[in-house]
């Protein structure tokens, strides 16, 4: 049975091509006031002004919710760690105390000091804490989010993670797109072995992964003490010709040229972007890869620096947000408060935080041809807030003011 989503006081369709947003076409919301949305079978049948929407063959017979407020796409969040056992509580004091990121990590914290609690959890567990994350996520708004390993750097702890995200994608309604991110650190056997521990990735990890489909896309951190520029091109490289979409973590703590290498290596995005300049930008927009930022983790950490959202946006690159969810950096699931960041933080109008929250986080990971936007034969994942005026979702901070997700045409969640 179809069901009638009416008495939306602003809808954002986000509309459009079949492409990512870029330049000024991220302020292009497709608003609609006093707006329908009419769905069945998981897929938007129409979505336009109240009374147009009304007179669809379909509407006679719907189920009829009366929602008010404003509904979104539902937030497609293209880049989270939401796989973890353990909050960082100690990093977090010492944070608080004044330790920087990297003096963390020297003092035993930071990506490693999560890996033993995350080997040792079994992966049942693993699962319905996942699933129990998840409904938070739901909760804010967000209907779609990447997911990565990356707290196991093991062969096993690794598989162990992917094999969580798809069992837990039967426990909750939220969709999970799995990337791969064995590359997120050296781990103790390992140590000081950057190249030997990638050699490994590529001769062990990948194939597994790839011959049990375990995910969609490889990601690697490329960064001083980490890994460089060249293993990131190398390894982004070998990881395409097992089948997976390359990504990166480039530029978060300094400019070193995991940009660069992404885009050179046909990344689908680079995340972070807090340190590029302009050939960073343009070797972006040349290789058509997408700057996902993620200022969250940039107001968490009390950085003086943002993203140059303003000027990647000059230059045609379209601009994804996402929470970047994770125990260290970002402990932060909801898409909302990103926005508001986006615009306060680094100069973003609410229209195109709005659009990189959605359409363009969908095309971040692959899926702006079905999902992100809001228009007859996409796919019927919209959230609904308690508000008059969209810009309000930018605006209000700390709290959400999501009141329904529907994912897939299904009520998820109801305030
Ligand atoms: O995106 N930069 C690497 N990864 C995470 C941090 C993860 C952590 O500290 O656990 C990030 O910020
Ligand atoms: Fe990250």
């Amino acid at each position: 049975m179809a069901t009638l989503f009416t008495g939306i006081k602003q809808l954002l369709t986000f509309a459009g091509d079949a492409a990512p947003r870029a330049g000024a076409a991220m302020r292009e919301t497709g608003l609609v006031k006093n707006a329908a949305v009419l769905v069945e079978n998981g897929v938007i049948e129409a979505a336009g002004p109240r009374a147009a929407v009304h007179r669809h063959r379909l509407a006679k017979k719907a189920k009829v919710v009366e929602t008010g407020g404003v509904c979104l796409p539902g937030f497609v969040d293209s880049h989270t760690h939401m796989v973890f056992a353990e909050p960082r509580l100690k990093d977090f004091s010492m944070r608080t105390a004044g330790a920087t990121y990297q003096e963390i990590k020297a003092a035993g914290g930071g990506i490693i000091s999560s890996i033993g609690a995350v080997r040792k959890q079994p992966q049942r567990a693993m699962a319905a804490q996942l699933a129990g994350r998840a409904a938070r996520f739901l909760q804010c708004g967000t209907t779609t989010a990447e997911v990565k390993s990356g707290y196991g750097l093991s062969l096993d702890s690794e598989l162990k993670i992917l094999r969580a995200v798809r069992e837990a994608a039967k426990l909750t309604p939220l969709e999970m797109l799995p990337t791969l991110l064995a590359a997120h650190g050296v781990p103790p056997e390992f140590a000081g072995e950057p190249q030997k521990y990638l050699d490994h990735i590529v001769s062990e990890i990948l194939p597994k992964a790839a011959a049990e489909k375990l995910a969609v896309f490889a990601d690697i951190f490329c960064e001083k003490g980490y890994f460089t520029p060249e293993q990131t091109a190398a390894y982004l490289k070998k990881a395409r010709e097992f089948g997976f979409v390359p990504k990166v973590h480039s530029e978060q703590l300094s400019n070193y040229g995991g940009t660069r290498a992404g885009a050179a290596a046909g990344a689908i995005s680079a995340d972070h972007a807090d340190h590029v300049y302009a050939e960073d930008i343009a070797a972006m927009r040349e290789a058509g890869t997408i700057a996902t930022l993620l200022p969250a983790s940039n107001f968490y950490l009390a950085l003086a620096k943002y993203p140059p959202a303003r000027e990647i946006i000059a230059e045609g690159v379209p601009v994804a947000l996402a929470t970047d969810f994770n125990p260290g950096t970002c402990p932060c699931w909801n898409m909302q408060f990103v926005a508001a960041v986006a615009c306060t933080h680094c100069g973003m109008t609410p229209e195109e935080a709005l659009c990189a929250a959605t359409v363009n986080g969908a095309w971040a990971l692959g899926i702006g041809d079905r999902c992100g936007s809001v228009a007859p034969g996409m796919k019927a994942d919209l959230a609904f807030f308690a508000a008059d005026d969209y810009r309000e979702l930018c605006y209000y901070f700390g709290s959400s003011q999501a009141s329904m997700t529907v994912k897939a045409g299904r009520v998820a969640w109801k305030a």
